[in-house]
């Protein structure tokens, strides 16, 4: 063991989790990680959110694109509910400490875990050779940005499940390595009614910002009518909505339909059954579509104002960045130290 290493931190109760600026914010993204992140505010965690820029940039991303992105994202954090002041909000490329932390995950991680992924196998398709190498780096990027903070505690969707116990793996064998407990062994928190909202036009397919079909996904920049006619035109089944959760089951676009209502009103799934059960989908849309409407009006109007003044974004992220390096630069010392790097 190195010397004067501590080997038994007590873990502050700490959130990160971070979104890529990609592209548009969707339903799944509010839903699945945003709406929770909110929730993990102020409730005896500290919470940190991240633009993943550097993410992002594993796939093509137009300079001018990336940054309008950011902001909007950034501005999407904020009307959705997330307070400067309560959580660190910042774009992960203005704190390096992630980027180095990343390197020495490279050096611990295995070339057969990186392959096993499946974000990789999908996105690379099947022209892997072809892919950047940071698309086949990118799980112990985001290891790094999570254990960058000693983060105990990971709000995400069901997709980034396998990319958490892999960042588990990673904490794990480099505890092992060095004979330490430096890194925690983070718990992803993957909960609620719409930890995977899927496409409104196919109930197998995962609802997401890369869809080519428009219609497949609500934006949450769309307008009133927007959500009224994609909820319209949502692919549904003959029945009508069961009284009981199991009669969900093979009926993946009604229960799509069912968690987004649960979600967005903060009842459980059985609620809304209890509630709705016998009625048609014909009766049922009009209903999400209000409740969809009265929830994200009110997020797509503050981001379209918040995206008026740029430069209070960027200074909301130059003092978020700020106070997540004071976190992240001890960590990322005591690592060079474990390491044996000298200096
Ligand atoms: P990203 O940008 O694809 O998605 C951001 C968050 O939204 C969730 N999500 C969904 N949840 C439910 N239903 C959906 N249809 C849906 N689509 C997206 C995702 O699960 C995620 O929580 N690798 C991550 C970003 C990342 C990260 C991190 C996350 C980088 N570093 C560290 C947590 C901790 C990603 O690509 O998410």
């Amino acid at each position: 063991m190195s010397e004067g290493v501590q080997t038994s931190p007590a873990f502050t109760p700490r959130v990160f989790s971070g979104i890529q600026p990609s592209g548009g914010l969707t339903l799944g993204n509010y839903l699945g990680a945003m709406k929770r992140f909110v929730e993990m505010q102020g409730v005896g965690y500290e919470t940190i959110y991240c633009m993943v820029d550097m993410h992002a940039i594993t796939v093509w991303q137009d300079p001018d694109a990336l940054r309008r992105q950011t902001r909007e994202l950034a501005a999407g954090y904020i009307a959705s509910g997330i307070d400067p002041d309560k959580s660190i909000l910042f774009n992960q490329s203005q704190v390096a400490e992630h980027a180095q932390l990343a390197w020495i995950f490279n050096c611990v991680a295995r070339m057969g875990w990186m392959k096993r992924m499946t974000q990789w196998k999908d996105k690379a398709g099947k022209n892997q050779e072809n892919a950047s190498l940071g698309l086949f780096a990118y799980p112990a990027l985001m290891a790094a940005d999570i254990l960058v903070y000693h983060a105990t505690h990971v709000p995400v969707g069901e997709d980034q499940k396998q990319h958490l116990e892999l960042t588990r793996d990673i904490a794990t064998k480099f505890n092992h390595d060095f004979k330490t407990d430096f890194f925690p062994i983070t718990e992803p928190v993957i909960e609620g009614a719409a930890t995977r909202v899927m496409s409104l036009r196919d109930g197998s397919k995962k609802m997401s910002k890369s869809d080519p079909s428009d219609a497949s996904r609500i934006n949450m920049t769309d307008d009133a009518d927007a959500i009224a006619q994609k909820i319209r035109k949502a692919k549904t089944d003959p029945d009508g909505l069961p009284s009981e959760a199991k009669g969900l089951e093979d009926r993946p676009e009604a229960r799509n339909l069912v968690n987004i209502y649960a979600a967005l009103a903060d009842q459980s799934v059985e609620s809304v059954l209890s509630e709705m059960g016998g009625k048609q989908f014909s009766e049922f849309k009009p209903l999400l579509s209000e409740l969809a409407v009265e929830k994200l009006s009110p997020i797509s109007s503050e981001m379209a104002r918040l995206m008026q003044s740029p430069d209070e974004i960027d200074a909301i992220l130059a003092k978020g960045a700020g106070r997540a390096r004071e976190i992240a630069a001890p960590i990322l010392k005591k690592t060079y130290e474990i390491v044996g790097m000298v200096g």
